[in-house]
């Protein structure tokens, strides 16, 4: 049997307080929108895992849509180059829109996609994040929900990949330096 375990280098957010984490931040967008009419985009496909547990934690009742943009690749570094692979298919003028996602690394998806939805005119824009690395804390993108700030250390897991591979643990775990080359 492959064994995901002896990839990983250990766990760094376990499965419970990912999900604490998670109700307590729907519980602030619960009450931050206020039975306004709420569409959450997720970022396909690392955002699947904290779209759907927070989407359930929500007392609102919310639409959902979702975007897929690519910087990434197979690699560990962002490529600069953001690719729309799917559009959203709703129409976002005036509307409420929170942007789902598993993580900020360098913020170069989020500032381009902040900048994308917003010249579609929505009536607000905000972001929530489970995670957020060191270097995004120096870019000027405003995120009002973050989960966890995390060290500089590649983290898979809970939606998060390396090459496609370990999005389906239940937790955040940091990947073991021979599977990626020791290259963070
Ligand atoms: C990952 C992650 C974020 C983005 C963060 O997506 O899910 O969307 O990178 O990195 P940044 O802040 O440096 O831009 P990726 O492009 O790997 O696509 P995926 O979600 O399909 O894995
Ligand atoms: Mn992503
Ligand atoms: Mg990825």
């Amino acid at each position: 049997d492959k064994d995901l375990g002896a990839d990983l280098a250990g766990v760094l957010i376990p499965e419970d307080r990912l999900q604490a984490k998670i109700r307590e931040l729907a519980a602030t967008v619960d009450a931050d929108y206020d039975g306004r009419d709420l569409l959450l985009v997720g970022v396909l496909k690392g955002a699947v895992m904290v779209m759907a547990d927070l989407a359930r934690a929500l007392h609102s009742p919310v639409s959902m849509d979702w975007m897929a943009v690519s910087s990434y690749g197979s690699g560990t570094k962002s490529s600069g180059v953001v690719r729309i692979l799917k559009d959203l298919e709703a129409d976002i003028t005036d509307r409420h829109v929170l942007i789902v996602e598993d993580i900020i690394d360098s913020g170069l998806t989020l500032s381009w996609l902040v900048s994308n939805l917003q010249s579609r005119n929505p009536a607000s824009l905000e972001i929530c994040a489970l995670l957020r690395k060191p270097e995004a804390v120096q870019t000027e993108i405003d995120v009002r929900y973050v989960g966890f700030d995390i060290p500089n250390e590649f983290v898979v897991g809970y939606g998060l990949d390396y090459d496609e591979k370990y999005r389906n643990l239940p937790f955040v775990g940091t990947l073991a330096p021979h599977v990626y080359g020791g290259r963070a």
